[in-house]
């Protein structure tokens, strides 16, 4: 695992693109693994940039998404619409390609990965208390894709995008932090004061009580922070 600091979430956002978009050409049937959350979506619009000006061809891209909401009221707050409007419907990716977990394929999600040809790149951000898709803290290490209950600080956090905090789903299925530590390559993206408590401990403790700590176990982890995400470690 190793932490890269920028100055600013621009700086990562046309980083982190740079290494999707070089992915895509070298490699057209590239596996994405991917997250949604505010922080990846100016990855995601730089990507829809560079794909349109460099005629990026994504039409044979295969991406597995982290987690998805379940009991969701509101389809415009599924992760699925998410991804559409954030990234999908700007490249010429094929729908078909893009997958999600869900009640139907949670004990088949870890197997249609592995049989794609696993992971090759996956985005994430992190979670004020340390979680990677929604593998709350406890979760184990050796988890696969399973049905996750959230914590009242995820809810709350993840409020700001529902209309009230009583329709936020209080539970997902979420890809196991086994399944994320099987991806060849790993980038969390980690911006803003708020996640400087995280990156800390996810750097110092390796336990369950810090689920993106599993990351250090990882062979080519990017911890991309900017300034304020990374204040509270030791350069
Ligand atoms: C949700 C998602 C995570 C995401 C986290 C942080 O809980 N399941 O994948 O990393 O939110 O979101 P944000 O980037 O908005 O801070």
């Amino acid at each position: 695992m190793k932490i890269i600091v920028k100055n600013s979430k621009k700086e990562i956002a046309e980083e982190v693109s740079d290494i999707i978009i070089n992915g895509v050409k070298e490699n057209p049937r590239i596996i994405l693994g991917l997250a949604t959350g505010s922080t990846p979506i100016d990855t995601y619009k730089d990507i829809i940039e560079k794909a349109k000006e460099q005629k990026v061809d994504f039409s044979k891209v295969t991406t597995f998404n982290l987690d998805e909401y379940l009991d969701n009221p509101d389809e415009t707050q599924s992760y699925r619409y998410f991804m559409d409007t954030h990234l999908f419907n700007g490249i010429n990716i094929n729908k078909k390609n893009t997958h999600f977990p869900g009640i139907d394929n949670i004990g088949t999600y870890d197997e249609m990965i592995a049989k794609s040809g696993g992971i090759d790149i996956q985005i994430l951000g992190i979670g004020r208390d340390g979680h990677i898709g929604f593998n709350e803290p406890g979760t184990p290490f050796d988890s696969k894709t399973h049905i996750a209950e959230l914590k009242e600080e995820t809810i709350k956090d993840n409020s700001r995008f529902f209309r009230s905090i009583d329709d936020v789903p209080t539970r997902a299925v979420t890809m196991g932090l086994d399944t994320i530590l099987h991806a060849r390559k790993v980038i969390l993206i980690a911006t803003g004061e708020n996640k400087a408590e995280a990156i800390k401990s996810m750097s110092e403790k390796n336990d369950v009580n810090c689920p993106a700590s599993i990351l250090q176990k990882h062979q080519d982890a990017l911890i991309y922070c900017d300034k304020e995400a990374a204040e509270l470690i030791n350069k």
